[in-house]
C-alpha cells in the first residue's frame, strides 16, 4: 500500500498521453522531475469506447522504475482482473462505482492482497453513489472528462463534486482528480479539495516535462 500518505498534493502524470514506444524513458522523465507516482490508464472497449494496456505492459514498466503505479481501471467486471494487476506490480488500484454492486468486496480483496484501492466517479455519477463506501478506501477519484480518451475539456461542474466528496471522507483520504488538468484547472481542484492530481497532455503533450510539472505545481504552492 504505497499511494503518498494523504496531507501533500502529488502529480500523477498519465502515460495515456506519453509515446508508448518509449514508455520507460517517459516515465524516468517525470520521475527525475520529483513526481512520486504515474496514472495507468487501462481501458477495456466496454465500460469506455477505447483499448489500452493491460498487465504485461505493465509489468515490464514495473521493472523500469519505483515510482508508485496508480492503476485506473475503466473497465467492466473490475474483480475479474484485478489480481493480475497487483501481480503485475501496481501499488493503487482504482475502479468506477458505475460497474459494480459490491465495491467492499473488492476493497477486501485488493487490501487482502497489499494494494490499496480508490473507488471513481463519472462526471454524471453523483457523489451520493459513493457516500456509504467512500471511508473504506483510501482515494476517491472524481472524473472531470468523461473517461475513455485524453485531451478532452474539463467540466467545470463535474470538478464541484470535488467539495462534498472531501467533506465525506475528511484529510486522511485522497481525492485524486482526474481529466483536463493544466495549469489554469489547478488551482480552482485544489481550492476544492483535491490533493492528487492527474495530467496527462499538460505533461506528455509538453516537450519539457520538468517544466510542464513546475508549471502546475506554481499555481498552487
Ligand atoms: C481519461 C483518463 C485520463 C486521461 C487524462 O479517460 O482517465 O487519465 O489520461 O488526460 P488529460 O489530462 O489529457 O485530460
Ligand atoms: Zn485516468
Amino acid at each position: 500500500m504505497r499511494l503518498p500518505k494523504a496531507g501533500t498534493i502529488e502529480i500523477a502524470p498519465s502515460v495515456l498521453a506519453a509515446d508508448f514506444a518509449k514508455l520507460g524513458q517517459e516515465i524516468a522523465e517525470v520521475q527525475s522531475a520529483g513526481v512520486k507516482m504515474v496514472h495507468l490508464d487501462v481501458m477495456d472497449g466496454h465500460f469506455v469506447p477505447n483499448l489500452t494496456i493491460g498487465p504485461p505492459v505493465i509489468a515490464s514498466i514495473r521493472k523500469t522504475t519505483d515510482l508508485v503505479f496508480d492503476a485506473h481501471l475503466m473497465i467492466s467486471e473490475p474483480e475479474k482482473y484485478i489480481e493480475s494487476f497487483v501481480k503485475a506490480g501496481v501499488d493503487n488500484i482504482t475502479f468506477h462505482i458505475e460497474v459494480t454492486d459490491d465495491p467492499i468486496a473488492i476493497v477486501d480483496k485488493l487490501h487482502n492482497m497489499g494494494c490499496s484501492a480508490g473507488i471513481c466517479l463519472n462526471p454524471e455519477t453523483p457523489v451520493e453513489a459513493i457516500e456509504p463506501v467512500a471511508k473504506y478506501f483510501d482515494m476517491v477519484l472524481v472524473m472531470t472528462v468523461h473517461p475513455g480518451f485524453g485531451g478532452q475539456k474539463f467540466i467545470s461542474e463535474a470538478a464541484k463534486k470535488i467539495i462534498k466528496v472531501r467533506e465525506i471522507v475528511g484529510p486522511d483520504i485522497r481525492v485524486e482528480v482526474d481529466g483536463g488538468i493544466d495549469k489554469n484547472t489547478a488551482p480552482t481542484v485544489v481550492s476544492y479539495g483535491a490533493d492528487t492530481l492527474v495530467a496527462g497532455n499538460a505533461i506528455f503533450g509538453q516537450k519539457d516535462r520538468k517544466a510542464a510539472i513546475n508549471a502546475i505545481e506554481r499555481t498552487y504552492r
